[in-house]
């Protein structure tokens, strides 16, 4: 007897791609459960050396490197329950923070479609998906990273307990792999501190499918980087990442800033080992001023970030100047400035940050996060 989820055999496909033929699947297929519960909590990241532009599917076109946050997480269950028949469409609910919220449902089918090759389970269970993030509602604070890494997961988990023999190890690559189908950058929120997705050269193990985490040498100076997020927008962003990635395609410049990307990762991996902040703030900048450079020069040109956040910029390059406290920003597609330092400074960027940076917030709010390991079973 055969069953879909006896990785005996489908191991050889799944390093193949993590595509399971479906002529593997079997009518006979055997699931070791019938229902259950699984719940993950994941976090979101920042990108260091950002990944803007992309090919189908979901391929980036330089290799990038984040940070993986600790504090900004969603949190996510799954409760799953064979279905009877089983049916062309899925059978999917989905709650935010414990209440019904369809209007979500079409995004989990669109994703559940795309990775439907990888998880041959989908139709034969329905899904009750609850889901919650520890940031404030419309904070400016993307949630598809942590929400999307979160999902992933417990998919993975329920595979698991449905009989998948794949080990912990391949269970986070996968995961890792269907997060990317859902958001790009997500698949670097499976685990930490540092981590980069995108193939490369200098890192070993590297791929354009998932995030590997960073295994060189980490300077102690990064352990525990603190990251405060400044919320100086929390409107609807204007334009999407989706539409933004897409005008790199024909964009005059791609080509000179995907080798750049790939330069600076190179370059901060040896700053990451050898702790030379100073290159570690020229980089870091760079790269987030070069994110938004890419955006003001597509066809059509679009501004993301607000007078605030110049304002902000303006007073950290002073504070750095006066002090030589070495705090410097980075900006994902928004108008947010995330404040990146190392922790023996806390106290005095958080005075910095109290008495010259809240007033340029929206709601004077800000998030203080700091360098977090991943995905948690919760
Ligand atoms: O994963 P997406 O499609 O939302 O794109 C994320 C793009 C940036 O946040 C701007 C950069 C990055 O590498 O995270």
């Amino acid at each position: 007897m055969k069953s879909i989820l006896n990785i005996g055999q489908s191991k050889l496909i799944f390093v193949q791609n993590f595509i399971l033929s479906t002529s593997y699947r079997s009518i006979d297929s055997l699931y070791k459960k019938e229902q259950g519960k699984v719940a993950y909590a994941a976090p979101s990241n920042i990108a260091l050396i950002k990944y803007w532009g992309k090919r189908p599917v979901q391929l980036p076109e330089n290799a990038s490197l984040s940070f993986t946050l600790s504090e900004c997480r969603t949190e996510t269950s799954i409760t799953y329950r064979k279905r009877k028949d089983s049916g062309s469409s899925f059978l999917v609910t989905f709650l935010f923070e414990g209440a019904p919220k369809p209007s979500f449902e079409p995004k989990i089918h669109t994703f559940f479609d795309r990775i439907a090759p990888y998880c041959l389970f989908l139709n034969d269970f329905e899904f009750i998906i609850d889901s919650s993030n520890t940031f404030p509602h419309s904070s400016g604070i993307a949630s598809s990273a942590s929400g999307m890494s979160a999902l992933a997961m417990c998919l993975v988990e329920i595979e698991h307990e449905l009989g998948s023999v794949l080990t912990a190890e391949e269970r986070i690559e996968k995961a890792s792999f269907l997060a990317r189908l859902g958001s790009g950058s997500a698949c670097r929120s499976i685990e930490g501190p540092i981590t980069v997705w995108g193939k490369h050269d200098n890192i070993e193990g590297s791929s354009n499918e998932f995030a590997v985490p960073f295994k060189l040498k980490v300077h102690s100076i990064f352990e525990n980087y603190q990251d405060t997020v400044l919320l100086i927008d929390k409107g609807e962003k204007q334009v999407s990442s989706t539409v933004g990635h897409n005008l790199m395609h024909g964009h005059p410049y791609a080509k000179a800033r995907f080798e750049q990307a790939n330069s600076n990762l190179e370059k901060l991996s040896k700053v990451i080992q050898n702790g030379n902040i100073t290159q570690f703030i020229e980089i870091v900048e760079s790269e987030a001023l070069t994110l938004h450079a890419m955006m003001m020069t597509s066809l059509p040109y679009f501004v993301l970030m607000k007078p605030n956040t110049l304002e902000v910029i303006n007073c950290i390059w002073n504070y750095r100047k006066q002090t030589g406290v070495p705090v410097c920003f980075t900006l994902d597609a928004g108008a947010n400035v995330h404040l990146l330092y190392p922790e023996a400074h806390k106290k005095e960027v958080l005075t910095f940050v109290e008495t010259e940076l809240a007033e340029k917030c929206q709601n004077k709010q800000y998030i203080c996060d700091c360098l977090g390991i991943g995905a948690k079973k919760m």
